[in-house]
């Protein structure tokens, strides 16, 4: 086992360690204080979409346990917190009134870190759209981003004297991809050309959000974070290779190079371009505004290969076996190689600015016994990408600072509450709290940053 001291060594005296969380895993109160459905709770409650029914109603109850749970984030020892906006909390209707006593929520909630010396890394858009938007078309319609920007002005103007950071979106390969072609997220659609309109809508909020951030509160560092992928050819041989930048192309290109290039990559436009909803003149400048940081969350590899079916569409490549025998309990390869690989990769192919992790962690659903939680295997998943996060510093990339997912054990989307990512387990019918001794032993090296002379 690698030891939290040796490791502190690998770090910088500044470098911030953090937790991170999202509003509709862990709040529940979903209608409380007006709060209307976001697509999830719909998603939710549509038979057979989420393991054995599982909602959003309840998860964490972290609405009405505030200011314990940031306790527990200042007992751990860490130094900031990732946490994510309810936009049906504060437009309950997407659009239309302001919902006060939501913004209140948030206003508590960045009070409360404040008060406690915790750092505030706010995520503006993770997942939760506001359920009469749907109606509207939902992402697939332009008409959403120009929601967004309302919504994002108004939690910058209200909370942006107290964030040390905001991201315009989390992980948008999931609410394009996952959400519209795989069907496997809210709202559960598998259709290409509505996957394709709601790439763009959502690569255009983003602009829109960026400058609504600039507008509001410009002193605030602004960025997105990107579940970026490591493709990794299954042999060396050439059209293995093709295949594996195809797919780059198809799941990491279509965000970076909009937003750093001001183009979606070429050879998916050849592919697709006639099937993209109307590029108007100027959303590609406002896509690429420069950002001051951007979040990578990273978890596994993607291993392809090419796929000769004559009918495969781009990026025309099948999944190719896993190289490690270590596998998480979700069915994920461990192979924290690749994390610093993807940094050197991505670092290589764009103009980036500086990085955060703002996601990496392990599911592993190791119960409570006598009162503890012995997770050996997460605590050597962090161990190992610590580990990983740190010779990409050694190389040079400006690596600022890690977010361990997740504080706690919560809502894993179409998982329910079966798979555990929690550093802290949580008890469904009691809402205890018990920390694990991955977290124990993430917060004695946390604890220790940043270091003052
Ligand atoms: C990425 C997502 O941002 C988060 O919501 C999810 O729980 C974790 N990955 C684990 O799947």
């Amino acid at each position: 086992m690698i030891e939290p001291h040796k490791l502190a060594d690998r770090f910088p005296d500044d470098f911030m360690f953090g937790v991170a969380t999202a509003a509709f895993q862990i709040e529940g109160a979903s209608r409380t204080d007006g709060r209307k459905p976001s697509i999830w709770d719909a998603f939710a409650n549509m038979p057979g979409r989420v393991f054995e029914g599982h909602n959003g109603d309840v998860a964490c109850d972290h609405y009405n346990r505030l200011e314990d749970d940031l306790d527990l984030i200042r007992d751990l020892g860490v130094s900031a917190y990732r946490f994510s906006i309810a936009w049906p909390r504060i437009f309950p209707d997407g659009t239309g009134p302001l919902n006060e006593k939501g913004l209140d929520f948030y206003d508590r909630l960045v009070d409360g870190c404040k008060a406690r010396g915790i750092r505030t890394f706010a995520t503006l858009y993770h997942w939760d759209l506001p359920l009469l938007l749907a109606g509207d078309g939902g992402w697939t319609a332009r008409s959403t981003a120009y929601a967004f920007q309302r919504y994002a002005r108004t939690v910058m103007s209200r909370l942006g004297d107290r964030l040390d950071a905001v991201a315009t979106f989390n992980e948008p390969w999931c609410s394009v991809w996952l959400s519209h072609l795989h069907g496997l997220h809210a709202p559960g659609e598998r259709n290409m050309d509505a996957a394709l309109h709601a790439l763009h809508t959502t690569n255009f909020a983003h602009g829109l959000g960026l400058e609504a951030i600039r507008s509001e509160a410009p002193n605030v560092p602004a960025g997105i974070v990107l579940n970026a992928h490591r493709v990794v050819p299954a042999t060396g041989s050439a059209e293995d290779r093709a295949a594996a930048e195809r797919a780059f192309a198809f799941n990491n290109g279509v965000f970076f190079e909009p937003y750093l290039k001001g183009a979606y990559p070429e050879s998916f436009m050849q592919a697709f371009g006639s099937r993209m909803p109307k590029i108007e003149a100027d959303d590609m400048a406002v896509i690429s505004r420069p950002m001051d940081w951007w979040g990578l969350n990273y978890y596994t590899p993607m291993r392809v290969r090419h796929d000769p079916a004559p009918d495969a569409v781009f990026p025309a490549v099948k999944e190719a076996p896993f190289v490690s025998d270590v596998v998480t309990d979700i069915g994920w390869e461990v192979y924290p190689a690749a994390l610093t690989e993807l940094i050197g990769e991505l670092y290589s192919r764009y103009d980036l600015p500086e990085l955060y992790i703002t996601e990496n962690g392990a599911c592993y659903n190791t119960g409570v016994e006598n009162g503890e939680v012995d997770d050996q295997p997460r605590l050597d998943y962090y161990a190992q990408h610590l580990d990983a996060a740190a010779d990409a510093i050694a190389a040079g990339h400006p690596l600022r600072g890690y977010f361990a997912w997740s504080l706690m054990d919560n809502f894993e989307w179409s998982e329910g509450y079966r798979m555990r990512f929690g550093l802290v387990h949580v008890d469904y019918d009691t809402q205890v709290r018990t920390i694990k001794k991955s977290g124990r032993w993430y917060g004695a090296l946390a604890g220790a940053f940043p270091r003052t002379g």
